[in-house]
């Protein structure tokens, strides 16, 4: 009995996942981007002769296509982030920030691909191909016992003690966490360490674990193991799943949708109009030239340029 309710958790929170997400995206999408909002982080294209940073300002859409690469993958304005000091007038780079995030999603990332071992029936090749490189890492004497230890395993908590570290000694940081905040951080802790637990120190079913994600992933759905540790992870990612659409976890979409990183640095070339602009009420050039016809005439004659247009 008490497996079908988690089978019927699993399904629901995929559900919620899924469409929240979309929803998200196509809000997103059809929200208008009524000005071309730059932070340029170096020189944008101007006269020939003056070196422009491309990736920093770009102004075609590929090179915004290269800008948005490196935020996605490397966190490249997140690098960027520098802490100012009013009394000595000073600005330092602080990377910490960086690091821990940089760790921490690349982990993430690398444990979830990994996941798909779970869900797959015969293990692609690349997965574990990605498995045996994480797990280079063996502690223990030879003679005795070796136990390989998943890089990513220590290089995500490295990131997430690194961020939850960061908003309990940091002053300010404490000040601007929101309990939304430390949600989103302890639910992820707490999941990452429940895995890491059935991998070093619970043995799990992991015939049963394979039975159940395939069974889901088929629509044939199979009973999960009856494990603590096993059901803990399973209602500890549920709740993630159900959660992300509608917090700041929804980020990782967002970002490709964030006007400040996905437009052109060109607004001097490009004219945006805002569309919501009340319809313009003002004169024509030729009502213009009619009232002020008289003293345009006179700097006409003395060489000087007049018209409308251009
Ligand atoms: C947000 C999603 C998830 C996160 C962050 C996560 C995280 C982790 C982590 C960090 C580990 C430690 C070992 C490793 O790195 O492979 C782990 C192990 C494990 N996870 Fe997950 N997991 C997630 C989703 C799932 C799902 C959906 C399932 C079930 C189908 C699952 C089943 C397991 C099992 C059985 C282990 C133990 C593996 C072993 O003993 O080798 N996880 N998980």
């Amino acid at each position: 009995m008490i497996g079908y309710l988690f089978v019927g958790l699993f399904y629901i929170a995929i559900l919620i996942f899924v469409v929240g997400v979309l929803v998200r995206i196509f809000n997103w999408a059809r929200a208008p981007v009524p000005l071309n909002i730059c932070t340029p982080l170096g020189q944008q294209k101007s006269l020939d002769w003056l070196p422009r940073a491309r990736f920093d300002s770009p102004y075609t859409k590929w090179e915004t296509f290269v800008r948005m690469l490196g935020e996605v993958f490397l966190f490249r304005s997140l690098w960027k982030n520098t802490k100012y000091y009013i009394e000595t007038q000073r600005q330092t780079a602080t990377k910490w920030l960086w690091l821990f995030a940089i760790a921490f999603h690349w982990s993430l990332l690398i444990i979830l691909l990994r996941h798909i071992r779970f869900f797959t029936s015969p293990i692609p090749d690349w997965i574990l191909l990605l498995q045996s490189l994480d797990g280079i890492l063996e502690v223990g004497r030879p003679e005795l016992h070796m136990v390989t230890i998943l890089v990513t395993n220590l290089t995500i908590l490295l990131g997430l003690f690194g961020l939850l570290g960061r908003r309990i000694v940091g002053a300010k940081e404490r000040a601007i966490s929101l309990p939304s905040d430390w949600l989103a951080l302890i639910l992820i802790i707490a999941t990452v360490g429940s895995g890491i637990i059935m991998r070093y120190f619970w043995a799990v079913d992991i015939e049963g674990v394979k039975r159940f994600a395939i069974g889901i992933v088929t629509f044939n759905p199979v009973l999960p193991p009856l494990d603590l540790f096993f059901l803990t992870h399973l209602t500890l990612v549920s709740a993630l799943l159900i959660y992300f659409p509608f917090s700041k976890l929804v980020h990782a979409a967002g970002i490709l949708f964030s006007p400040t990183r996905n437009l052109p640095n060109n607004p001097r070339a490009v004219r945006y109009i805002n569309p919501w602009n009340p319809p313009y009420t003002g004169i024509s050039w030729e009502e213009y030239y009619e009232m002020y016809k008289d003293q345009l005439d006179e700097i006409a004659e003395r060489g000087y340029k007049v018209g409308g247009g251009g």
